[in-house]
Order: C-alpha cells, then sequence, then structure tokens
C-alpha cells in the first residue's frame, strides 16, 4: 500500500510502500540505515542482509545522497527514534540516481549554503522552519476566521505609500509611476469601512539598505484592520493572536520543534495577557541598563529593543511613541498630543519588533494637516482622505511580519532562514 512518512504511524506492522530520498546512510557489513526524506517527515530504513534481496542490499549500500526511490517495508515503533517507528526495508526500487550531491553532511559555510538555497531547503532544519512557518499561517486564518474577520487582499502595485517614501520600489505602469508595496495598510482601512474586521496577508517589498538578521527586502505581513475598535482593545487582539500562533505551535510542532533543538520552555508561558511598557518608561530603563546617551525623541535600535525585552519573560508592548517618529496617520493621544496612539510589540529572546500597529487619525481635519506637514498630495492619496470625510469612525490595526515571528518561534538566529528564497541587499539569486 503506497503512503507516506507521516502516515506512517496509521500503519504499523503492516507493510507499506513511500517515494522517498536519501537525506543520509550509514552502513556496516550486514546492515545499512537509510535516512529517508518524503516531503511529510523523516524516517530510518532499516535494510538487514539477511533479510532482503542481493540485489536490493547492494542498492542500498550504494545509494547517495539525495537518490530518489520507491521503498518497501514494514512500519515498526522504535522507542529511539524522536517521530517513533521506523521501517524494516524489504525492497527498494531506484528512480534516480543522484551524483555528488553538493550540500554534504560536513559543515557548509553561510553563502555557500545561500547559493544552493534550492537545494538546502531539503534538509532536516530548513523542513522543520517550513512547518513551523506554515503552522502559523494555517493558525493565522483559523484565529481570524473564528473572531469574525473577512480576508481582504490589498493590490501590491500602489501609486501611494503606507511608511514613508525612502524605501520604495518603483516601477513603471505604463506611462505612470507606481510602486511595490510596502504595507496594504491605506487600502485595509478602505476594507474595514466596508466590512468591519477585515485581515490581509500578502508580500510586502522595502528598499531598505540595511543588512541586519531581522530584515528582508520581500517580507510577508498579516495586517488586520477593525472599524470602532480604539487602540486599547486592538492590543488585547495583538495579545490574542500571538498567544494563538505560539499555542498552535507548541502543539502542531513539536517534532519541528525537537529537530531544531527549541528551548520550548521559553515558548509555554506565552499566554495573554503581555506586559505594556510607555516610550517614556522604556527610555528611562534603557537609562538604568547603561544606555545613558539616550534622549526622548530618539527611535529604538535593536540593541534597545533587545535591553527591554530582556526585562520580561513574555513579548512586551512598547507604547506611545513620539509622534515625530512614526507614521503621519497615527491618532494623537488625547491628552499628549507629541505622542500618539501605537505600540510596537518585541518579542522576547532578541527576535525584536514583531508587530506595529496603532489607532488611525479619523478626524478630517487632523488628516488633513497631516498630509500638508508630510506634502502628501496628488490623486493617489485623494481617496484615503475621502474614508474621514464619509463617516468616519475609530479604527486601529496592526502588521506582523511573519519571518520575524517563524525566526523566534523556530529559534533561527537570521531572517533568511525562515522564507523559502529570501531576498537581502546583496542576494537575487536563487
Ligand atoms: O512596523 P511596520 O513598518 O508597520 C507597518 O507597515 C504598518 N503599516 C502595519 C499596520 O499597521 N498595518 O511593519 C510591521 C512589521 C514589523 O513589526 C516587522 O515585524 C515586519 O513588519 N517588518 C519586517 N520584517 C522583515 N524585514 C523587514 N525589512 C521588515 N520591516 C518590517
Ligand atoms: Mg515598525
Amino acid at each position: 500500500m503506497k503512503t507516506t512518512i507521516s502516515q506512517a504511524p496509521q500503519h504499523v506492522e503492516e507493510s507499506v510502500r513511500i517515494g522517498a530520498w536519501l537525506a543520509n546512510k550509514r552502513s556496516s557489513g550486514k546492515i545499512a540505515f537509510l535516512q529517508l526524506r518524503d516531503g511529510t517527515g523523516f524516517i530510518q530504513g532499516v535494510v538487514a542482509k539477511n533479510d532482503v534481496s542481493e540485489e536490493t542490499f547492494r542498492l542500498a549500500k550504494g545509494m547517495t545522497q539525495e537518490s530518489s526511490m520507491y521503498v518497501t517495508g514494514k512500519i515498526v515503533e522504535d522507542a529511539r527514534s524522536p517521530f517513533g517507528y521506523e521501517m524494516q526495508v524489504s525492497d527498494i526500487e531506484l528512480i534516480h540516481e543522484a551524483t555528488d550531491y553538493p550540500i554534504t553532511p560536513k559543515e557548509h559555510g553561510t553563502e555557500f549554503l545561500m547559493d544552493h538555497r534550492h537545494l538546502w531547503l531539503r534538509s532536516k532544519k530548513q523542513h522543520a522552519v517550513m512547518k513551523i512557518r506554515n503552522e502559523i499561517i494555517r493558525a493565522t486564518y483559523q484565529f481570524f476566521n473564528q473572531q469574525g474577520f473577512v480576508k481582504v487582499d490589498p493590490p501590491i502595485l500602489t501609486g501611494s505609500s503606507a511608511e514613508g517614501t525612502t524605501e520604495l520600489f518603483h516601477t513603471k505602469y505604463f506611462e505612470e509611476e507606481a510602486y511595490l508595496s510596502q504595507s496594504g495598510q491605506l487600502y485595509m482601512e478602505a476594507a474595514a469601512m466596508a466590512l468591519g474586521k477585515v485581515f490581509s496577508f500578502g508580500p510586502t517589498f522595502r528598499a531598505e539598505k540595511s543588512k541586519t538578521r531581522r530584515h528582508l527586502i520581500e517580507f510577508w505581513m498579516i495586517e488586520p484592520e477593525m472599524a470602532f475598535m480604539d487602540h486599547e482593545e486592538s492590543l488585547e487582539v495583538q495579545e490574542q493572536y500571538v498567544s494563538f500562533i505560539v499555542q498552535s505551535v507548541l502543539e502542531n510542532c513539536k517534532l519541528e520543534l525537537h529537530a531544531l533543538e527549541r528551548d520550548t520552555s521559553k515558548l509555554e508561558n506565552i499566554k495573554e495577557p503581555f506586559p505594556r511598557i510607555s516610550y517614556d518608561d522604556a527610555i528611562t530603563l534603557l537609562k538604568e541598563k547603561g544606555f545613558e546617551d539616550i534622549e526622548w525623541g530618539e527611535d529604538f535600535g535593536a540593541p534597545h529593543e533587545t535591553a527591554i525585552a530582556e526585562s520580561f519573560d513574555k513579548p512586551v508592548f512598547i507604547t506611545n511613541y513620539p509622534a515625530d517618529i512614526k507614521a503621519f496617520y497615527m491618532q494623537p493621544h488625547p491628552d499628549r498630543p507629541e505622542v500618539v496612539l501605537c505600540a510596537d510589540l518585541i518579542a522576547p529572546e532578541g527576535y525584536g519588533e514583531i508587530i506595529g500597529g496603532s489607532q488611525r487619525i479619523d478626524d478630517l481635519k487632523l488628516m488633513e494637516e497631516r498630509y500638508e506637514q508630510h506634502g502628501l498630495t496628488g490623486p493617489a492619496y485623494k481617496w484615503y482622505l475621502e474614508l474621514r470625510r464619509y463617516g468616519s469612525v475609530p479604527h486601529s490595526g496592526f502588521g506582523l511580519g511573519l519571518e520575524r515571528t517563524v525566526a523566534w518561534l523556530s529559534g533561527v538566529e537570521h531572517v533568511r532562514e525562515t522564507i523559502p528564497f529570501p531576498r537581502l541587499l546583496n542576494r537575487l539569486y536563487p
């Protein structure tokens, strides 16, 4: 019977046939151990000389890494393997013999692995990270569907910029100038006025000259936007959502977290509510922690975020940043117009900002003033102003960066390993 590795537990003591690749191999005298993978998982195939034909044993012993095959054998329980099962191989049909696979079990440098990303994805570690990414995506749809949000797809080609004009990828749109979207937010605000609670999930592009372990040029963002919701209510949605995806990964990715040697004790207590610290208090905390030069009004860099996160064992919201260092659309604080109703959510363990969000300005006059200050003119922004002209309501939203969240939950150092084909400052290949 044809099956897959992930289905093997349903076939204990049965003989099954699986299409697989050889990930690794050990053999000695009368026995060969094949580390098999089929995309759904990894299993050890044991080939004993006495149990198979001479031809099959010769094939097993000579099998090269990444050769493909159909392998037939009996599934048995095996307490020593993290998967809990192995296969006693009875027959092998070689499909394709791979020669000189470049990624050997020895250590390779990062640049070499990145140049072979199309093959590197097959490794056990990369497989685990991609499965965790998939689980976060699955849990995201589950969470927002359960909460009554409608999925809306904002355009990728746009004429307006949400987060500032310096980081845009320009492209020709026939005779017009267009950009690749850096955030779907402005369109999601329009969608929220039509559908109430909405979320988007799509690729975004930032022409940032940043070369850090947290920055990609192309990354995926989940952007919920909610009508009739203030900043406080939005923070509650955020902490519930993040808790839900963490608990889903813990529940459904046990083998993957094990393969990555992730210390899951650090994830288990990630449940709402999350702590909140104001920007003002964060400045005081940073000064206490030895960042004596930081002044009120300055933005935080990665070292600041990491130092703040160290004071908490859960993700922490830094709230009410100075208006001057945040985007034009953020609602001023009612008592202190120099700060805005916004928050960044900082992940623990040095993974940095995973969410940026805010309440949006809903007053037409105030938004017009902001347009003036930021020089936002032209037809591209006309429609956004009209959202404040016709039945404007308080509304809030946020954006969660998928890759930084994958990095945090997987425990991988750099976001380049959290997306199948990373786009980095110096990398467009493969
Ligand atoms: O803080 P950002 O820039 O917020 C926005 O774009 C808002 N318009 C979202 C909204 O309110 N709808 O980006 C949101 C998140 C960040 O917190 C971070 O997780 C991620 O997107 N992000 C990046 N991830 C990888 N590489 C980059 N270059 C990123 N820039 C932002
Ligand atoms: Mg941000």
